[in-house]
């Protein structure tokens, strides 16, 4: 493996030398550098430095460019406006650095962090004998991508999937279990659907005796004592309902493409035997107080209606623990057992006031402290059509799986326009790949803290900002690359580059980069736009210089050695999303 400086961050370093040269007194001097369309970067940094030295800035500027050692990088350095400079670099520069990336496999030259820290992800955490929603898929999706993109630039990553496995109304369904033996499928079901549509008729079932009869709602509220005190009987049926749900959560990984591990899926239940220990804890530490019985931690800066204190509530006044307790104990867990220096939770925003008192109870405990960050993804609501939150026709919550399946159909029909000489199993598997991408990308590609509306048509469209679009950039390299037969893409640093050839390279080269931006923001809709452009570039690359028809062997060659870097790029980043990127479409 040989990491790869990329230009900007050579560039980024040549000019920080001239200027610290120019300005001693300035010491490290950053030249804030951006990718530019008059040249290929601008460095804006100069004027904030002039100021501060009381120094003219073009004069501060026209010192920099007599500093700079011109070598092979450096075509030309400008000074224009009142104090910025332009930089292009040689377009040897650029072929010779992509090369260095296209001899580097599936890592292109990326570079791995030189500290990594450990990040635990809380995502994907659907609730046990409960249907999965929009609002789940936008947890597994962001949090699936998050971890590809932290895993990527070497931070070591443990998933949590900490599913609502626990809670009183797990009384009642067990106590009808026990009512109605049999109504849960055999032990050895492995369909998804099944296991859910059995779960969905116990939940159902249940709640109707539940709130009809006033003596099993008693029995049901003696099951929940009995579970909590450990009995054996009664456990074991807990059991069969999180076995079964399991069923049916890996159901919907598998058609999410996701991988999920079992070792992984740590529910509330899972810190059960900590939270005794969390509550004395806060209480001798006295971050939590008594109050009316109940074991609370008030914050003075956060106020509900009445301008009323809103108390996180660790345990209730009967005894009981709940959400809060679960949570404190898992973030003791991750930090002392698992030694994490930065939580990331990916979890609806809607949680975000929650998640803002259990980190400050944490920190004022000292378990997150300066070494140990936390931080609440939260993520905005799935909209319909109407802009309101996605419901059906009659108004009940989208199954999860029907919309992925009917995403699926839609992206058949595409595909089936398309395809000449695909057979219908091709047909079928390509529409899954587009159709699952089409859903992904679509909540990818907008900033996570905000709502998105879902709107199928949009997403398997093959213009505009879509995955299809960039699955077609891909498949359409690839048709090339099998097109040119006894050619190969080769480097040539001889050649001249057009200035649409320069557009591309000078982007596929901000790949590395833009993976550690995205990643160090948690903000994969950064990676997302990042490969619509290339993939829009690349676009105008093909619409301007021929390929296979180039005038020489060499720039045919060169040419053909930009499309393939440019598809592994496309490969790399879609995915790190969780993206297929199919051969052929
Ligand atoms: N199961 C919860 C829900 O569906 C999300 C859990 C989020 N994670 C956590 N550590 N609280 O709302």
């Amino acid at each position: 493996m040989a990491p790869v400086t990329s230009l900007s961050a050579s560039v980024h370093q040549r000019l920080a030398d001239a200027l610290s040269a120019a300005l001693p007194e300035a010491g490290a001097a950053d030249p804030l550098l951006r990718r530019s369309d008059r040249a290929d970067f601008q460095a804006n940094g100069i004027l904030a430095l002039a100021k501060k030295a009381k120094a003219n800035p073009r004069e501060l500027a026209t010192k920099v460019v007599e500093e700079i050692t011109n070598g092979e990088l450096l075509a030309d350095v400008e000074v224009s406006g009142p104090g910025f400079l332009n930089v292009t670099v040689t377009d040897r520069a650029i072929t010779e650095t992509l090369a260095a990336r296209a001899a580097d496999g599936d890592r292109l030259g990326v570079p791995l962090k030189d500290e990594p820290g450990t990040t635990i992800i809380d995502y994907a955490q659907p609730n046990v004998a409960k249907e999965m929603h929009v609002g789940h898929l936008r947890s597994a999706v962001i949090g699936d991508a998050l971890r590809q993109m932290l895993d990527f630039t070497g931070e070591k990553t443990i998933g949590r999937h900490h599913i609502g496995d626990w809670g009183t109304q797990f009384g009642m369904l067990i106590q009808y279990l026990i009512e109605h033996p049999g109504e849960l499928s055999p032990e050895t079901d492995t369909d998804g659907d099944q296991a859910m549509s059995n779960l969905n008729r116990v939940y159902k079932a249940s709640r109707a005796v539940f709130d009809a009869d006033e003596a099993f709602k008693e029995r049901a509220r003696k099951r929940v004592v009995a579970l909590q005190s450990g009995d054996k009987e009664t456990l074991g049926l807990w059991q069969r309902f999180v076995d079964e749900s399991k069923v049916y959560f890996y159901s919907v990984f598998e058609k999410l493409d996701m991988e999920v591990r079992d070792e992984e899926i740590v529910g509330e239940s899972a810190y059960n035997d900590m939270m005794p220990e969390t509550a004395r804890l806060l209480e001798e530490s006295g971050v939590a107080v008594r109050s009316d019985g109940a074991l609370v931690v008030f914050f003075d800066e956060i106020r509900g209606k009445d301008d009323q204190p809103v108390p996180l509530i660790v345990q209730k006044a009967d005894g009981g623990f709940g959400y809060a307790a679960s949570d404190l104990s898992a973030i003791r867990d991750r930090v002392v057992g698992l030694h994490a220096t930065s939580l990331l939770y990916v979890v609806d925003v809607r949680q975000s006031l929650h998640f803002r008192m259990v980190f400050e109870a944490a920190r004022r405990m000292g378990w997150l402290n300066d070494d140990v960050t936390a931080h609440n993804m939260g993520y905005g609501t799935v909209l319909g059509a109407d802009g309101k939150p996605f419901k059906t026709r009659e108004g009940e919550t989208v199954r999860l799986e029907d919309l992925l399946d009917e995403a699926v159909q839609r992206a058949a029909q595409v595909v089936r326009e398309k395809a000449r000489d695909l057979t219908e199993a091709e047909i079928q598997e390509r529409a899954t790949q587009v159709g699952i991408g089409a859903v992904k990308y679509a909540d990818l590609s907008t900033s996570p803290s905000r709502d998105y509306k879902f709107d199928l048509d949009q997403m398997v469209s093959l213009n505009g900002d879509t995955s299809v679009y960039l699955q077609y950039a891909y498949a359409r390299i690839q048709s090339i690359l099998r097109k040119a037969e006894h050619l190969r893409p080769v480097a040539h640093p001889d050649l001249e580059l057009s200035p649409a050839e320069r557009a591309l390279g000078l982007h596929l080269d901000a790949f590395g980069d833009t993976v550690f931006e995205a990643a160090a923001e948690y903000a994969p809709h950064k990676l997302a736009a990042y490969l619509y452009q290339l993939a829009s570039l690349y676009t105008t690359f093909y619409d301007k210089c021929p390929v296979l028809k180039a005038d020489t062997e060499e720039l045919k060659e060169n040419r053909l050695f930009l499309c393939d870097l440019t598809a592994r790029t496309l490969h790399q980043g879609m995915s790190l999303l969780g993206i297929r990127t199919p051969e052929r479409l």
